[in-house]
């Protein structure tokens, strides 16, 4: 039998009751028009739209609330300087507890996202460009977003710890002329070298931008290019800044993330939808109340931290906490002594950062204080039964509920999760769907697995919901072949799921060649080229297998040029390699030399056999018999007991 815990008893002012629930959702699915027009009037708008969605499948082309216009940076800040213009809407914890903290009321941060609009517009940003912003976790990063969202640019956020390369393609593709970035940033008490990084990638070939504007934050001395670089004192101003008025479906960011081919894809999100999306999640999922403190541990350069730390927060007149650091600097108890220190109620973070929490033990949890908790959420990969215990029982000492959020860079924002007050709770299972999310299983062929009982299958979306990505920049036909190609008529997720019988939604992870390292996502396709560029690579298979820690690792086979051998030296310069080429987060754990890849006769990989030998499961590697050479299977099995 599984695991059941009872939701706490609805507080009078909860968002949501269980009988609200199901009124609700089965509205949101019956008429659907009418509960997001309701829904978007939790917004300001400069014109009201009388549309609701207007969209197709096949092929995909998405629209929500088309006649609408609204400004997001207005919804967010200007229209809360009346009422909540004292409330604090941001707090800052740096990297080093013993240097100063800030807050900035909703007053000031109107006045810093004005100073960086004009900067931003005497760099000569207009309405439509895009900005590439490449920043620490420090406030600055998040006015950066509300800077651009004002003036009508489009933000592409690239996370603090990519690498010059990187930048470097995420700014031609989307052909930014403008960068923001940072001095330095600092994480655990070591420098990130990020305008060093902005410089090295501007140095690549192909790369060319306008103007970087830098923020001083450690004050380190930067090398300013003349004509090309400025410091954001040198251009930022008081003047009035008008919010530019936006139509709902005028584009809001582009955020790139992996997927199962190819390069990164600039995923594109645009206004009122995305507005509309953000708000109501915050709201219910959390079922936020005025005053409270909000600490969600995502970087600003994952979606998690745009929808999470800066917007849905700002747009319901929230307090959003932002930490520089990492959860064991300067000890393992970091995240519970910020959560004491800044009275936080609601705490959202990744299944991988509570395991590793969890095999330090509770002696780091107990000694801080916890009772401002309220509610618990985790993002990002499935959470193993055992760390949803601790997360619940330790950290949340029994009496907070836990809310499991599944979604993804493209839906915007939570798609399947449980609602605090209404939803009882299963450990590992990500809950209900949100309103207005119609999930569909169907089996290899497409064809739906229905039945009242346990069904499991390929994760669809039905129908559109107003946070949906409206396609890929610069590559609609990437969009319709990436999630509308393989099932037509429905948005394939890429996950596979099983609903059980209480209609409860588990997740069983990516079913195409992406992986989920520590709750980020990384294309295995991208590994590859990282590697293949080694001039001693011939070939790289990569595949993810368990790892105890970070959900899963990334387990590289590697055949190498004529006359070179796999060594540990060798191992240790290609996971450097890796680093350089994409960042950190896709630093291999495994590397194991092969004299062959298992291939098909007419050239193409059996990933499932890798997939099997790096999981040490050897019982099922299935036909092998179509193999090009059937014998390389027993030594690369002897390879991977040999390590
Ligand atoms: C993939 C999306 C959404 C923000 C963070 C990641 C996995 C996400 C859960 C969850 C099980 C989850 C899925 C999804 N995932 N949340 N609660 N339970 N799996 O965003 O980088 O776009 O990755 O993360 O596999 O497809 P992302």
């Amino acid at each position: 039998m599984r695991d059941i815990v009872p939701h706490p008893a609805p507080p009078s002012d909860t968002h949501c009751t269980p009988e609200q629930y199901d009124v609700m959702y089965r509205r949101s699915i019956e008429q659907p028009d009418a509960f997001w027009l309701e829904q978007a009037e939790c917004l300001d708008w400069s014109r009201k739209p009388a549309k609701g969605g207007e969209w197709s499948f096949d092929p995909p082309q998405i629209a929500w609330f088309a006649d609408g216009r609204l400004n997001l940076c207005h919804n967010a800040v200007d229209r809360h300087l009346p009422s909540r213009g004292d409330a604090k809407a941001f707090l800052f914890e740096p990297d080093d507890p013993s240097t100063p903290t800030r807050s900035l009321t909703y007053r000031e941060l109107h006045a810093e996202v004005v100073r960086m609009a004009n900067a931003l517009k005497t760099l000569g940003v207009r309405k439509g460009d895009r900005v590439t912003i490449y920043m620490p976790m420090i406030v600055e990063g998040a006015v950066a977003m509300l800077a651009c969202s004002r003036i009508g640019a489009v933000h592409s956020v690239v996370f603090g710890g990519f690498s010059p390369e990187s930048i470097a393609g995420r700014i031609m593709d989307c052909e930014s002329r403008f960068v923001i970035t940072a001095d330095e940033g600092l994480r655990g008490g070591k420098a990130v070298p990020l305008k060093a990084n902005v410089d090295a990638a501007l140095d690549l070939p192909g790369v060319a931008v306008d103007g970087v504007l830098v923020i001083p934050h450690t004050g380190a001395d930067v090398p300013m290019r003349a004509g090309l670089d400025h410091w954001y004192a040198d251009l930022a101003s008081d003047a009035d800044c008008p919010c530019e008025d936006m139509a709902a479906e005028d584009p809001l960011f582009i955020l790139y993330t992996s997927g199962s081919t190819g390069k990164p894809k600039g995923v594109l999100h645009t206004t009122g939808g995305y507005a509309v999306w953000a708000a109501a999640t915050f709201r219910y999922t959390f079922d936020y109340q005025p005053g409270e403190v909000f600490w969600c541990s995502a970087d600003i350069g994952w979606v998690t931290g745009h929808t999470y730390v800066t917007y849905g927060p700002l747009l319901n007149g929230g307090t959003s906490l932002i930490f520089e650091g990492v959860p064991n600097y300067p000890d393992h108890g970091r995240f519970w002594q910020v959560i004491a220190r800044h009275e936080v109620a609601i705490f959202y973070t990744a299944p991988t950062a509570i395991r590793a929490l969890m095999r330090e033990g509770s002696r780091w949890v107990t000694p801080h204080a916890r009772s401002s908790l309220r509610l618990l959420g985790t993002v990002g990969e499935p959470i193993n039964p055992e760390a949803w215990r601790w997360y619940h029982d330790v950290v949340g000492e029994g009496r907070c509920p836990v809310v499991d959020t599944w979604w993804q860079t493209e839906t915007g924002g939570h798609m399947i999760t449980t609602l605090p007050y209404a939803h009882d709770m299963k450990p590992g299972s990500a809950g209900r769907p949100f309103f207005g999310v119609e999930p569909l299983l169907v089996d290899a062929e497409g064809t739906p697995v229905t039945g009242d009982g346990e069904i499991e299958g390929n994760l669809c979306i039905a129908r559109s919901w107003p946070g949906q990505a409206r396609t890929v920049h610069g590559d609609h036909a990437r969009f319709t072949e990436a999630y509308f190609s393989t099932f037509p008529g429905k948005y394939f997720t890429g996950d596979g799921a099983r609903r059980d019988a209480d209609g409860y939604w588990w997740i069983t992870g990516r079913v195409d060649d992406v992986i989920n390292v520590s709750g980020h996502r990384m294309g295995t396709a991208e590994v590859e080229s990282a590697l293949v560029l080694h001039p001693k690579v011939a070939e790289a298979a990569v595949v993810g297998y368990p790892h105890d820690i970070k959900g899963q690792g990334i387990y590289c086979y590697i055949t190498l040029m004529e006359g070179n051998e796999g060594s540990d030296d060798l191992a240790a310069e290609l996971r450097q390699w890796v680093r350089k080429e994409i960042g950190p987060i896709a630093t291999p754990d495994h590397l194991h030399f092969t004299d062959g890849l298992p291939k098909t006769r007419s050239g193409k990989i059996m990933r499932r056999i890798l997939r099997k030998i790096a999981e040490n499961d050897y019982g099922a590697l299935g036909d092998t018999s179509t193999l090009a050479d059937p014998t390389l299977v027993d030594r690369l099995i002897e390879g991977r007991q040999n390590d």
